[in-house]
């Protein structure tokens, strides 16, 4: 019915029709919004919202008695303010145990715990659990009063937090009113956090200001430090301009049961009240029974965690039965019916002790910051590359800073960024030197390459090292013991000089070494031995003509069979294998026509290093060309190498890491996190038995 106050107003009728089309505009943006954000489906075009947005926000201004504080134009705008308000939260937010241990046992002690407290016995069924991602962002307390957002306000001290409703309406994703019938009182809690991909985007801009010369513009060190920057803005302009995500994961004060509040049974059940309320739950939200099921969770989270386009630091686990929870009650400010179950962290700080250049095989000048030892990814980190010239200059890493370092899953670490505001104010910027730090050799960088190399080929001892090294290594012609802390004092006192000195190294040489005892030399003697009998594509990868690696040598060898073809074949011969395109064809032709690389190769079959040879290949049956394997686990018959050459040598690609490209995955016993991968992805998973019978042309 229209309000009679309006017909006080005018008597046209015009705002009775105005204030009608007010609320439709609110109500169609309410659902494009939900739409868009939270159901990620949007329903019309950007240009129709834009279109209805700009229609309400004229209606608003004709009537500005008329905003509610639920309309879509209240995202943004608003006042900055001097402070935040001090805000006491009806249901203290408490806090969460956590699980220290990153392995399965933290979910054993757990539910041990939990059994233990319910006075459960063995032979009773097994305790039921929610189990959901630990974001990593901050806790957040949304207050509905009948539909709509009336205040937002951060954890705070769990007692009283600060009120940032003026932010949090610029986030998309939480709704502003919520539909009929949802209780009067409802507090809703859960995490606010930035999406990887916003990040960095927002951290891109942020280097375009700095650029630009904007003054206090600065970047952030991590997702969860921009979203906190951003609920904590005084100005909701620029809060508005920070990409904010939320997921729901709990409650606070709610209309009670006896007041006509809802009767949840269980956590899961709540959650998907929210959801139906409009909020963001996460997909990745399940239910585990027992303790086995919550070390699946563990494993299986932490599996995909690099992949999630958000950052996670655990998981959470809660007894699913509200009943139950109210049982188990609180211990001081922690729920005895929650635990959160951490994984290693991937990022620490520390401080950068020195920039060194490091100088690899093939000459390549590569920078690595020396840190300060830090725990991080599950292990002790103490170097990271800055890979180089131009990196480093990006980052802008310099000595004594103090940087955050990152090693996510088997990834090399790396310096993410730098904490500006903790520099000395001398510190001096980063730059490479034209000669090589190692022999004095000048170093160029070739135009459009970033590295820059060493032009003293076998004269730098570093690459003589690195040559040595490679050669040594174990799927080379394989030295065992050889490793670099006794390669470096056999090229420093000049007992080796080429690969075929290795050879002619006698007991009297090497136990003139520092540091090396009698028993140590016999054995690297035994093991040079051993060495010799080696095989050709081992012999051809371990010489370490650039570009050619080890498939590419194992292709060589089955094309030509033998050494001398390849070293005399022709640009076009060597473009006949599969696998050699033009770079790798005219490395091979460059290495093979220096005179001192073919005398290498002569010394050492002189020094009696000797391998097989064969006919040259007619073309093998290739029954699984184009197929890509991933191994895993151990197999009952084969090693990983040897099913690996098998694969390759049937025509398929062995890949280190399981994607939607991969056609098959081989497990074995202990398959690790390769196989969740893959039955994530719905990669095939075969055991060795059947990898053998595809083998067959
Ligand atoms: S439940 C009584 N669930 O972890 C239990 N917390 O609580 C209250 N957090 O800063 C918290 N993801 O913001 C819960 N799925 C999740 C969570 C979660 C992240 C954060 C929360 C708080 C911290 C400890």
């Amino acid at each position: 019915m229209a309000n009679l106050d309006l017909f006080a107003e005018s008597s046209s009728g015009v705002p009775t029709a105005d204030r009608a089309r007010m609320q439709a505009l609110r109500e169609l943006l309410h659902t494009y919004a939900h739409q868009y954000y939270v159901l990620d489906a949007p329903a019309v075009p950007d240009a129709e919202y834009d279109r209805l947005f700009q229609e309400l926000q004229l209606l608003e201004s004709a009537h500005p008695d008329w905003v509610t504080p639920d309309s879509p134009t209240q995202r943004v705008g608003g006042k900055p303010l001097d402070q935040f308000a001090q805000v006491r939260h009806a249901v203290p937010m408490l806090s969460i145990r956590t699980e220290t241990d990153t392995d399965p046992s933290g979910a054993l002690n757990f539910d041990t715990r939990v059994r233990k407290e319910l006075g459960l016995t063995e032979s009773d069924s097994p305790v039921e659990y929610g189990a959901e991602p630990k974001f990593d962002g901050l806790a957040m307390n949304l207050r509905y009063e009948n539909g709509v957002l009336v205040q937002a306000a951060t954890r705070g001290d769990g007692e009283s937090g600060e009120d940032v409703t003026q932010n949090i309406r610029t986030i998309g994703q939480i709704p502003l009113r919520l539909p009929e019938g949802v209780p009067a009182v409802l507090e809703v809690r859960g995490e606010v956090y930035m999406r990887r991909d916003d990040f960095e985007t927002l951290n891109e801009r942020q280097r375009q200001r700095i650029a630009a010369g904007e003054k206090g513009e600065k970047t952030f060190v991590n997702p969860r430090n921009a979203a906190a920057g951003a609920v904590r803005q005084l100005d909701p302009a620029i809060a508005a301009q920070r990409p904010l995500s939320f997921f729901a994961y709990g409650l606070g004060e709610i209309t009670p049961v006896e007041q006509g509040g809802p009767a949840f049974g269980t956590h899961l059940g709540m959650l998907q009240a929210l959801k139906l309320w409009g909020f963001p739950v996460a997909d990745l939200v399940d239910i585990a029974q027992g303790a086995p099921e919550l070390v699946a969770y563990h494993v299986r989270i932490g599996a995909t965690r690099d992949q999630l386009p958000y950052d996670i630091d655990g998981v959470v686990y809660k007894v699913n039965s509200l009943a139950l929870q109210k049982r188990l009650g609180f211990v001081t400010r922690e729920p005895r019916w929650a635990v959160a179950h951490k994984y290693p962290a991937q990022e620490q700080l520390t401080t950068v002790l020195g920039i060194d250049v490091q100088v690899g095989r093939t000459g390549k000048l590569t920078p690595v910051a020396k840190l300060a030892p830090v725990f991080v990814g599950g292990v002790t980190v103490t170097n990271a590359t800055l890979h180089n010239e131009d990196e480093a200059r990006r980052k802008d890493v310099r000595v004594g800073d103090t940087v955050v370092v990152r090693r996510a899953g088997d990834v090399i670490p790396e310096v993410v960024s730098v904490l500006i505001e903790k520099r000395a104010p001398d510190a001096d910027i980063f730059t490479m030197s034209g000669s090589c730090p190692v022999c004095g050799s000048v170093a160029v960088r070739e135009e459009g390459e970033a590295d820059y190399r060493c032009t003293g080929g076998l004269f730098c001892s570093a690459q003589r090292k690195q040559a040595i090294l490679h050669f040594a290594q174990r799927r080379a012609v394989e030295v065992d013991g050889l490793g670099d802390k006794l390669v470096d004092q056999l090229v420093d006192a000049g007992v080796v000089n080429t690969l075929p000195d290795l050879y002619r190294l006698g007991l009297t040489a090497l136990a003139a070494l520092d540091r090396m005892a009698d028993k140590s030399a016999q054995n690297l003697l035994e093991a040079l031995q051993q060495s010799k009998q080696t095989t050709l594509p081992r012999f051809l990868f371990g010489l370490g003509i650039r570009h050619v690696g080890e498939a590419t040598a194992k292709a060589l060898a089955r094309h030509f069979g033998q050494l001398d073809r390849i070293m005399d074949a022709t640009l076009e011969q060597l473009l006949e294998v599969a696998d050699v395109g033009p770079i790798v064809a005219a490395s091979l032709r460059t290495f093979f026509d220096q005179t001192h690389n073919r005398e290498v190769v002569e010394q050492l079959r002189a020094c009696g290093v000797t391998w097989e040879e064969g006919e040259p290949a007619v073309q093998a049956p290739k029954p699984l060309a184009g197929k890509t394997f991933v191994l895993t686990g151990t197999f009952p018959t084969l090693s990983r190498d040897q099913a690996k050459d098998l694969l390759e040598a049937a025509g398929a690609k062995v890949a280190g890491s399981v994607s939607k490209k991969t056609d098959f995955v081989v497990a074995g016993n202990d398959a690790g996190s390769k196989l969740t991968k893959a039955l994530d992805l719905g990669v095939l998973v075969i055991d060795e038995a059947a990898m053998v019978a595809l083998l067959r042309p």
